[in-house]
């Protein structure tokens, strides 16, 4: 047997009771919480700060933090459990739910010290701030290592200078709190970026403008424009030089809980897609019972539930780095581009089994599809999730 296949074997996620209360509960909430306001914020494009914040008295925005730091003190199998129900009833509030979550915690419990965790961490994981991950600028997305901006250290060197302009920071419009990578040392090249702890508060920092967006419309997105930022060099997280590293072991978990939304999303397509096959008359007949409609069910039903177990089965490779030391990079990518593209096939076929209703902004199906299509760009595109697969299946790195 080959060693993925040893692994696929070896996944024996069990769901404690913990576990189960807690799916109870953020169903519970999603129904009667999220569900109910996601098409209006959806369409104002407003930041859902009520339940988000609701959602952090819960323990959702800290989910695998200890509750020492604020947070819930569970782990990846809750916080992927809780991005799949959140991301039924709104993709919009997963996605605030996963960078606050596996971005910007997980940095902080990965690499903070004691004293930037009870700044930077507490706060952040008990849902009293938000907090943003910043790694994109407006020349380079994929290519994350190429970078404009600069952090320059004072002559006294007790802080840097921060300039330049990072692009697409989720929740940008709103965070407190945010982890920046940057350039100290451009002759490096990736070894030459930095990660720091950015207090939004401070002068020097000016958010740019609200991206709009074809879906997760709630989710506020925008430009951040650091103009002779300081901050202390108590602040540089990780190391000066890791930055690059700690973005892309950052990436990895961020990964494994945009498959958990991709798989909420199509979820909740299919889920709409089964009922009204089951309901909706032609020819005479429930369209269910049409060939063309159940090859359509079955394809749906089978690539939502291997979605599932690529996602549980990178859960598992997190879990066991987590003893070993070791690296879920690829388990990570292929969830995340297994489930993304389900979800956009999902929500395709589940619009295409409505027709015209599926076209309706009377229905949410539009608002899936529209959701869904981030999945596949944010945090790695399709082609990038290839690439790293590829890459580390060659052993060309
Ligand atoms: N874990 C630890 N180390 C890693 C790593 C990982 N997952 N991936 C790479 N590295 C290390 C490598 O081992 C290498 O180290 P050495 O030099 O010591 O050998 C170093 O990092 C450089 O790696 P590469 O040579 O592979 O780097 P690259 O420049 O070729 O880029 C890439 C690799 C995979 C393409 C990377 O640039 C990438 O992932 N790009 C996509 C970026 C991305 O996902 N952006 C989304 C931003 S977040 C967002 O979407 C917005 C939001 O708010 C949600």
């Amino acid at each position: 047997m080959t060693d993925s296949a040893l692994n696929a074997v070896q996944t024996v996620l069990t769901m404690s009771e913990e576990h189960e209360a807690l799916v109870s509960m953020v169903r519970r909430f999603a129904k009667e919480r999220i569900a109910p306001v996601a098409e209006e914020f959806d369409h104002s494009g407003e930041f859902p700060l009520a339940t988000i914040k609701e959602m952090g008295r819960m323990g959702l925005m800290g989910i695998e933090v200890p509750e020492a730091y604020g947070g819930a003190g569970m782990d990846t199998l809750a916080y992927v459990l809780t991005m799949v129900e959140v991301a039924k009833a709104d993709a919009s509030h997963s996605t605030i739910v996963s960078v606050n979550n596996s971005l910007y915690c997980h940095a902080l419990m990965a690499f903070g010290t004691e004293d930037q965790k009870q700044r930077f961490l507490v706060p952040v994981a008990s849902g009293e701030k938000i907090g943003a991950y910043s790694l994109t600028e407006p020349q380079s997305g994929s290519d994350a290592a190429t970078m404009a901006s600069r952090a320059v250290l004072s002559e006294d060197g007790t802080h840097y200078v921060i300039n330049g302009r990072k692009s697409w920071v989720t929740s940008g419009p709103v965070a407190d709190l945010m982890i920046l990578f940057t350039m100290t040392d451009a002759s490096k090249g990736n070894k030459g970026i930095t990660a720091f702890l950015i207090d939004a508060s401070l002068p020097g920092l000016k958010r740019g403008k609200k991206e709009p967006k074809l879906g997760i419309r709630a989710s506020a997105t925008s430009e951040i424009v650091y103009e002779d930022y300081r901050v202390p060099v108590e602040n540089v997280l990780g190391g000066v030089g890791n930055g690059f590293k700690i973005a892309m072991q950052v990436l990895d978990a961020g990964r494994i809980g945009i498959a958990a939304q991709a798989l909420g999303i199509a979820e909740a397509a299919y889920e709409a897609a089964l009922d009204y096959a089951r309901t909706r008359q032609a020819f005479g007949g429930a369209i269910g019972q049409f060939q063309m409609i159940q090859q359509k069910i079955a394809d749906m039903k089978t690539r939502i539930e291997a979605s599932r177990l690529l996602i549980m089965n990178a859960v598992q490779a997190k879990m066991t780095a987590k003893a070993t030391g070791g690296r879920y990079t690829t388990e990570a990518s292929m969830a995340k581009l297994f489930a993304s593209e389900t979800a956009m096939f999902v929500t395709d076929e589940a619009l295409q089994i409505h027709g015209g209703m599926g076209y309706s902004k009377e229905m949410p199906l539009e608002r899936y599809y529209r959701d869904a299509r981030i999945t596949r760009i944010y945090e790695g595109t399709s082609e990038i999730q290839r690439m790293v697969i590829a890459r580390n299946e060659l052993g060309l790195r």
